[in-house]
C-alpha cells in the first residue's frame, strides 16, 4: 500500500493519510492566543507527572526529567528563545513536542491518562484562578483609593441625585463608600466563582477518564485545587466557569462605568464638582483650551468589550452537545479581552480617585439649589405627629411658595410656615438647610455623620487602612 509520504508530523497522524490543508492549519491554530497559557500549562503537567510518578506509572527518574526539562521550556518561552508554529495547533502540543525533543521516549509519557481536553480546561481553571488573585488585588488598590478621600473630604456635602434631579444632601464620603460596596461585591462574586475555578478536571481525560491507576487527589494537591470535579464527561465540556468569569468581569466593567459617568458630568463647566487629575486627560487637536476626560470616556466606553464578550460566551456555548467540541477553543480570546480591559480599567482608576479634587466652594455656592432639605422638613412635621402624606403635601406647598418667589425653606419666616401647619415652632430651622438636613439623619446606613464615620472606620479596619483620627 502506498504510504502518503508528504504527512506533516502531528501528534494525532497516525490515522491520517492526507496532510492538513494550509488554510485548515490556519483557520484552526490557536497557539497566537493560547500561549498566554504556557505557564499554567507547564504547571499543570508537572503536577500531572508527579502523580504519574506517584502511582508508578513514570519512575522517579522520569519525573525529573520531566520536570526539569519543562522547567526549562518554560525559561525559554520566557527568554523570547522558543518558536512557535501553526502547524502545532495549541500551546499543550508545542510544550510537549519540545519535551520529546529533548527527553525522547520519556517525554513521549507525559500525555498518559490525559487529553487536551482535561488538559485546556485545567490551563484555563489555573489562568482564570490567578487572573481572580490578581483582579481582586487590583479591586482592593481601588476601594482604598476611594476610603483614602474620605477623611479629607468629610466636611463636604454634596446632593445625591435620584433621576439626575437633586434629591437630598449626603456627605461627600458616603458617596465614595457607596462605590467601595459596589467594588466589595465585585470581590465577593469573584471569590465565589473562585470556588467553582478551583476543581480539579485532570484525570478526566477526553471524556470516559481512564483504566490507568492514577490518583486525582494527588494531581489536585499539587496544583492547588480544593476539589475534583466528579464526572468526565462534564469535564469535558464545561465552560460554566468561564461564563461566570466573564459576568463577573462584565459586572466590574459596568461598575467602573457609572462611576466614569458620574465623574464625567460633574468634571463639567455645568457642574464645577470635582477635577480631574490632567495626567489623566487629554487635548483637542482644534480647541485649544479643552481638557477632555478620556480615560473615564474610555473605561466607560470599553465596558462595551466586556459584556459583548459575554455575549459571545454565552452563545458559544448554547448548543453544544455533550462532551468537548473544537468550538469550545473560542473561549479563550473573549476572556483574556474581558481580562486586559477590566485589570487596565481598575489600575487607571485607581490614581484617578486618589488625584481629583472636589471644588468645594464651587459646590458649596450651590448647595441650596434644589430645596435638599425637604425631605427632613417633611421628617420633622411627622416627628411632630403630622402623618406622612399630609406633611408632605404642606411641604409641597411651601416649596411651591419658596420657588415662586425665589427663596429657600430657610429664609421662610416662621409665621408664613405656620400658615400651612400650627405646629410648627422655632427648631424647625435646626433641620432646614442641607448641613442641618445630613445631621439630623440617624437610621443606620444612612448619611448620619456618626454613620458615615463609623463606615470609614470599618472599611479601614478591614482594608488595613492606618484607622481614622478620633476628631475627623
Ligand atoms: N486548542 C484546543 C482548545 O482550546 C485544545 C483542545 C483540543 N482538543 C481536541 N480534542 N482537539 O480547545
Amino acid at each position: 500500500m502506498a504510504k502518503n509520504t508528504n504527512k506533516v508530523a502531528k501528534a494525532w497522524g497516525g490515522v491520517f493519510t492526507e496532510s492538513t490543508d494550509a488554510q485548515m492549519e490556519k483557520f484552526s491554530e490557536s497557539i497566537s492566543f493560547d500561549s498566554r497559557m504556557y505557564a499554567q500549562d507547564i504547571r499543570g503537567s508537572i503536577g500531572h507527572a508527579r502523580m504519574l510518578a506517584d502511582v508508578g506509572i513514570l519512575t522517579n527518574e522520569e519525573f525529573e526529567a520531566i520536570e526539569r526539562e519543562l522547567l526549562a521550556i518554560k525559561a525559554r518561552i520566557e527568554a523570547g528563545d522558543f518558536e512557535y508554529s501553526t502547524a502545532l495547533e495549541d500551546i499543550h502540543m508545542h510544550v510537549e513536542k519540545a519535551l520529546i525533543e529533548k527527553l525522547g521516549d520519556v517525554g513521549r509519557k507525559l500525555h498518559t491518562a490525559r487529553s487536551r481536553n482535561d488538559q485546556v480546561s485545567t490551563d484555563f481553571r489555573l489562568w482564570i484562578r490567578d487572573s481572580i488573585d490578581a483582579l481582586d488585588t487590583l479591586l482592593e488598590a481601588l476601594q482604598k483609593a476611594f476610603v483614602g478621600r474620605c477623611d479629607g473630604d468629610f466636611d463636604v456635602v454634596v446632593p445625591a441625585y435620584t433621576h439626575t434631579q437633586r434629591a437630598q444632601p449626603v456627605l461627600a464620603p458616603h458617596i465614595w463608600l457607596a462605590y467601595v460596596e459596589k467594588l466589595q461585591r465585585d470581590r465577593e462574586r469573584l471569590a465565589d466563582c473562585r470556588r467553582r475555578v478551583n476543581t480539579l478536571s485532570l484525570g478526566a481525560a477526553a471524556c470516559a477518564g481512564t483504566s490507568l491507576p492514577i490518583d486525582r487527589t494527588k494531581t489536585a494537591e499539587y496544583l492547588g485545587f480544593e476539589r475534583i470535579a466528579a464526572n468526565s464527561v462534564d469535564v469535558s465540556s464545561d465552560r460554566d466557569f468561564a461564563l461566570e468569569f466573564a459576568f463577573d468581569m462584565a459586572q466590574i466593567a459596568i461598575h467602573l462605568s457609572g462611576w466614569a459617568e458620574d465623574w464625567i458630568w460633574q468634571s463639567t463647566v455645568e457642574f464645577d464638582f470635582i477635577k480631574l487629575p490632567q495626567k489623566f486627560c487629554t487635548g483637542s487637536s482644534i480647541m485649544p483650551q479643552k481638557v477632555n476626560p478620556d480615560a473615564l470616556e474610555l473605561i466607560r466606553g470599553k465596558t462595551a468589550r466586556t459584556v459583548g464578550n459575554l455575549q459571545a460566551l454565552l452563545m458559544l456555548t448554547k448548543g453544544i452537545p455533550l462532551a468537548y467540541n473544537r468550538d469550545l477553543q473560542e473561549d479563550k480570546e473573549p476572556i483574556f479581552d474581558s481580562y486586559d480591559t477590566v485589570s487596565a480599567s481598575l489600575a487607571l482608576a485607581a490614581p484617578i480617585v486618589s488625584g481629583a479634587e472636589l471644588k468645594r466652594e464651587s459646590i458649596a455656592s450651590r448647595l441650596d439649589k434644589g430645596y435638599l432639605d425637604a425631605t427632613s422638613f417633611m421628617e420633622y412635621l411627622i416627628r411632630l405627629g403630622v402623618p406622612q402624606r399630609s406633611a408632605h403635601g404642606i411641604v409641597g406647598r411651601l416649596v411651591r411658595k419658596g420657588i415662586d418667589s425665589g427663596r429657600v425653606l430657610a429664609e421662610m419666616p416662621l409665621d408664613e410656615l405656620r400658615s400651612e401647619c400650627d405646629a410648627i415652632d422655632e427648631r424647625v430651622y435646626d433641620y432646614l438647610g442641607a448641613a442641618n438636613a445630613v445631621k439630623a439623619m440617624k437610621s443606620y446606613g444612612s448619611t448620619a455623620p456618626d454613620q458615615v464615620r463609623a463606615q470609614i472606620d470599618s472599611w479601614k479596619n478591614l482594608l488595613g487602612l492606618a484607622s481614622a483620627s478620633t476628631n475627623g
